[in-house]
């Protein structure tokens, strides 16, 4: 497993990690109508690049293929964290996690959050993320539950 910066170029291959993980994974946990609103087929690519592009993810590569990606920004808030269906418990996740926990530990960020799907609660518990509230955004005129999580950091741990 390799974790590396971001390149310019990834973003087609980010987005099949992205439908993958959505139309594959959260599809699990949401409806039909749900997972189309969430990633539709037909998405505005371009724009989509461009929110890549301004959330410089890492990149987990396994055995040579992209696996999955992940943000932190500079306000601890991690934004995209997915896996693609065909790597999902293979440890991909895992890895990203503490690829953000050590540079959030780096940056001296004092906690991390982020607005956690149904599917990946688990898993952000896993690593010690605790529920704030459940939220009901709405996109594409679609209701999409999550939960905010966060994980706080001891100072100079
Ligand atoms: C959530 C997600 C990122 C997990 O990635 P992953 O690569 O499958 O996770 P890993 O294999 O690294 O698992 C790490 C640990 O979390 C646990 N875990 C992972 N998914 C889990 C789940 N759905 N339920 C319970 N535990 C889970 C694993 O068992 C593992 O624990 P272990 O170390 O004790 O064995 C991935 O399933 C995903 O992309 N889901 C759909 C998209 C999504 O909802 N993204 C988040 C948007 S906020």
């Amino acid at each position: 497993m390799r974790i590396r910066d971001f390149r310019i170029g990834d973003e087609p291959v980010l987005w099949d990690v992205f439908f993958s993980a959505i139309h594959e994974l959260a599809a699990r946990d949401y409806s039909a109508e749900q997972v189309h609103a969430w990633a539709p087929a037909d998405m505005d690519r371009a724009a989509w690049a461009a929110r890549i592009r301004a959330l410089q993810p890492w990149v987990a590569e396994h055995e040579g293929r992209v696996a999955g990606y992940a943000d932190l920004q500079p306000d601890g808030c991690i934004d995209h964290f997915f896996v693609s269906a065909c790597h999902a418990r293979q440890g991909v996740g895992r890895a990203l996690m503490e690829h953000l926990l050590r540079q959030a530990r780096g940056r001296g960020l004092a906690e991390l959050a982020a607005d956690v799907s149904r599917t990946a609660q688990p898993f952000f518990e896993r690593f010690g993320f605790e529920v704030v509230e459940y939220r009901l955004p709405v996109r594409r005129g679609v209701a999409i539950p999550n939960a905010r999580m966060r994980r706080v950091l001891p100072p100079g741990g």
